[in-house]
C-alpha cells in the first residue's frame, strides 16, 4: 500500500500544486502517492498559474497536468498526512477533522524545516516571477526534509 500524502492551500494552482511536484520529483513512484487540494472552490478543474508551471519548469518538473480539486471531509481518512502552506489553511482544514487522529495528520509543511515557528508559505499570487520563485525554494527545502523522513520510516 503507498503512502499518501496531500498538499494543502488556498486556491490550489499556486503554492500546493508546486509543493505536490517538487515532493513527487523527490520520491520514488512505487509506493508513495503525493496529491493536492484547496480549500476554496474557485479554480477546481483548472490548471495551476502559468507562474508556478514556469518556475516549476525552470526547475526540471512539470506540472501542467495537474487539475484544480476541493479539499473534502473524506480526504482524511484517504490521507497519511496533509501539509498545509499557511495559517489559514491550517484552521479550515482542521475546522473539518472529525477524530484526534484526524487532527493529527494536518501539519504547517514549513515546520518541517523551522519546528515549531508556525510560519507560512506567503501566497504569491498577487505577487510577481521572483514571488513564485521565493516559493518553490522554500518548498523544495521542506519537501527534501519530508522525503528524507518519508524514505528513512520505510527503510
Ligand atoms: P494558492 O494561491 O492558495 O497558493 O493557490 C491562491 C490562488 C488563487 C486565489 C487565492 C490564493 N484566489 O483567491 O483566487
Amino acid at each position: 500500500m503507498s503512502v499518501k500524502i496531500l498538499m494543502v492551500c488556498l486556491g490550489n494552482i499556486c503554492r500546493s500544486p508546486l509543493a505536490e511536484g517538487i515532493l513527487t520529483s523527490k520520491l520514488p513512484k512505487h509506493g508513495f502517492f503525493v496529491d493536492s487540494a484547496g480549500t476554496g472552490t474557485w479554480h477546481v478543474g483548472n490548471a495551476p498559474d502559468t507562474r508556478s508551471i514556469a518556475t516549476a519548469k525552470r526547475n526540471g518538473i512539470d506540472i501542467s497536468h495537474q487539475r484544480g480539486k476541493h479539499f473534502k471531509p473524506s480526504f482524511f481518512k484517504e490521507y497519511d498526512y496533509i501539509y498545509v502552506m499557511d495559517i489559514n489553511n491550517y484552521q479550515d482544514v482542521l475546522q473539518m477533522a472529525k477524530t484526534e487522529t484526524d487532527k493529527q495528520k494536518v501539519r504547517l509543511i514549513l515546520d518541517e524545516v523551522f519546528p515549531g515557528e508556525n510560519l507560512d508559505v506567503p501566497d504569491p499570487y498577487h505577487g510577481v516571477q521572483l514571488n513564485f520563485d521565493q516559493v518553490f525554494d522554500m518548498l523544495d527545502e521542506a519537501c527534501e526534509s519530508i522525503a528524507k523522513k518519508l524514505l528513512k520510516k520505510q527503510s
